[in-house]
C-alpha cells in the first residue's frame, strides 16, 4: 500500500464523529430514553421562507428551456459576491466584490486556504478551538503551534504568544468558549500582524450574535486589516445553512495572495450551486435578515435559559462580553474529573450529550460545551434531565 498522508493516521476520528458514535451507543443501551443533544452545534430552526423560496424559483429556472446555467463562475455569482461585499459597507478597509469568494462552507474553505501557503509556513491555533482548523493545516502538511487561550485573559489568544510568524487563526465570537474580540484586541493582532509578516485568518460563523456596536463584527473594522487578514464567513449558523451549505472568504488583493487563490479555485472548484447561491442571497435581503432575526431570537433565548438553569445548579459559566450573545455555554467541569468523564457520565445518567473541552485543544480540559442551537422544549428538557445530577439550588 503507498504511505497515506502521515496526519490523518492519528487513527482518532473527528470530535464530533466520536460525540455521534458515543451518543448512538447510549441509545442503544437506552433504546426508550432518547438521547438529547446539546453537543454539536447544528441548528434547529428553518431556514428563512425567503431563502427556501428563492431555492424553489432557481431550481425550476434551471429546470426551464433557456434556463441551464451550466458551470457558474468558481469564486461565486457576482449577484452573490455583491450582496456578501455590501455587508462590509462602511468599514475602514473597504471590500470589493472581486475580493469574495463564495464557498461550500467555512470548514471547507479552511481547508482550501491552507493549501496556499508552502507547507513549511507555522500556523498558529487557539487553544481551545473548532477543532477542523488544527485537523486541516496539519493535513496540508503545516507545522502548527497552540496560542492558549487562558480563563484569566477571557479565553482571549495574545499575541506575544506568537514567537515566529505565520498564519495565525483566530475566531470571534469563538467556538468554543464564547469570547469575541474588541476594537482594540482586534486593533492589537493587525498591528503584530503587520509588524511580523504574519497573516491573520479570521472565522467569523458566529457574528450574526454580536449585538450592538460595541464588538466588530469583521477584521475589516480595523484601518490596514486589508493588507494582513483573510476573513472567513458563513450562512451555516446564522442563517440555517449548516446543510445547505454556504459561505464566503474575503481576501483582499492588498494582501498579495490573490492570484494564487484565483490559480487553485481555478483547478480545484466549480464553485457553490446556482439555488444555493440564490438562497444565500435571498438570506442577505431585508427580509432575510429579519426572518434570521426570528430563527436567532430562538436561541438566543435558550442560550439565557441555559446560563440561568446552569448557575441554578451551581455550575460556573465563562463570562461573556456585553453585546456577545454566542450561541455556545462554555461550563466549567464541578470537579478534577475530565471533561471526558463529565461528557460519559452526563450521556449515561441523564441522556444528555455536550462537547467536552479537551475535544478542543488541551486548555479545554475541564470545560464543557453545551449549544444553544437546540430545539427550546429539547433544551429545556436536557436542563431539566441534567438537574438529577446536579440539583438545582433554591
Ligand atoms: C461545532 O459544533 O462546533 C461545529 O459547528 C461542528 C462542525 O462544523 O464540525
Amino acid at each position: 500500500m503507498l504511505p497515506l498522508n502521515p496526519a490523518l493516521l492519528s487513527g482518532e476520528d473527528y470530535l464530533f464523529a466520536r460525540i455521534a458514535a458515543a451518543a448512538a451507543a447510549e441509545q442503544l443501551r437506552c433504546p426508550h430514553r432518547p438521547v438529547l443533544s446539546l453537543g454539536i452545534g447544528d441548528v434547529t430552526r428553518p431556514i428563512a421562507p425567503v431563502a427556501s423560496e428563492a431555492m424553489r424559483t432557481a431550481a425550476a429556472e434551471l429546470a426551464s428551456e433557456g434556463g441551464q446555467r451550466g458551470y457558474g463562475p468558481a469564486a461565486g455569482y457576482p449577484f452573490l459576491q455583491r450582496a456578501i461585499a455590501a455587508r462590509y459597507d462602511g468599514l475602514p478597509c473597504p471590500v470589493t466584490p472581486a475580493e469574495i469568494t463564495v464557498t461550500p462552507g467555512s470548514k471547507e474553505a479552511i481547508g482550501a486556504l491552507f493549501s496556499l501557503w508552502d507547507c513549511q509556513v507555522p500556523v498558529w491555533v487557539c487553544d481551545p478551538a473548532y477543532p477542523a482548523y488544527r485537523a486541516a493545516a496539519e493535513a496540508a502538511g503545516h507545522p502548527v503551534f497552540s496560542l492558549p487561550c487562558r480563563e484569566k485573559d477571557g479565553f482571549l489568544p495574545r499575541p506575544e504568544a506568537v514567537t515566529q510568524p505565520g498564519l495565525i487563526v483566530l475566531c470571534t465570537p469563538n467556538n468554543p468558549t464564547g469570547a469575541a474580540m474588541d476594537l482594540p484586541e482586534m486593533t492589537c493582532w493587525v498591528r503584530f500582524a503587520g509588524e511580523s509578516g504574519s497573516l491573520l485568518l479570521v472565522d467569523t460563523a458566529y457574528a450574526a450574535f454580536l449585538t450592538g456596536e460595541a464588538l466588530p463584527r469583521s477584521i475589516f473594522a480595523v484601518p490596514g486589516a486589508d493588507r494582513c487578514a483573510v476573513e472567513i464567513g458563513s450562512f451555516s449558523k446564522s442563517d440555517g445553512f449548516t446543510g445547505v451549505r454556504c459561505g464566503w472568504v474575503v481576501l483582499p488583493e492588498k494582501t498579495g495572495c490573490g492570484a494564487a487563490w484565483r490559480c487553485r479555485l481555478g483547478s480545484h472548484s466549480n464553485g457553490v450551486s446556482y439555488p444555493v447561491q440564490r438562497a444565500a442571497e435571498a438570506a442577505l435581503s431585508p427580509t432575510g435578515l429579519r426572518q434570521r432575526q426570528q430563527a436567532l431570537a430562538v436561541y438566543r433565548q435558550n442560550a439565557e435559559n441555559m446560563l440561568h438553569a446552569f448557575r441554578q445548579m451551581g455550575l460556573t459559566c465563562a463570562a461573556r462580553r456585553p453585546g456577545c450573545e454566542a450561541p455556545y455555554l462554555w461550563v466549567r467541569c464541578p470537579d478534577e474529573q475530565g471533561s471526558w468523564y463529565w461528557f460519559h457520565r452526563l450521556l449515561r445518567e441523564c441522556g444528555v450529550v455536550c462537547a467536552p473541552g479537551a475535544g478542543f485543544g488541551t486548555m479545554g480540559e475541564h470545560w464543557l460545551r453545551f449549544t444553544a442551537f437546540g430545539d427550546p422544549r429539547t433544551t429545556a428538557e436536557a436542563l431539566r434531565r441534567m438537574t438529577r445530577l446536579f440539583p438545582a439550588k433554591a
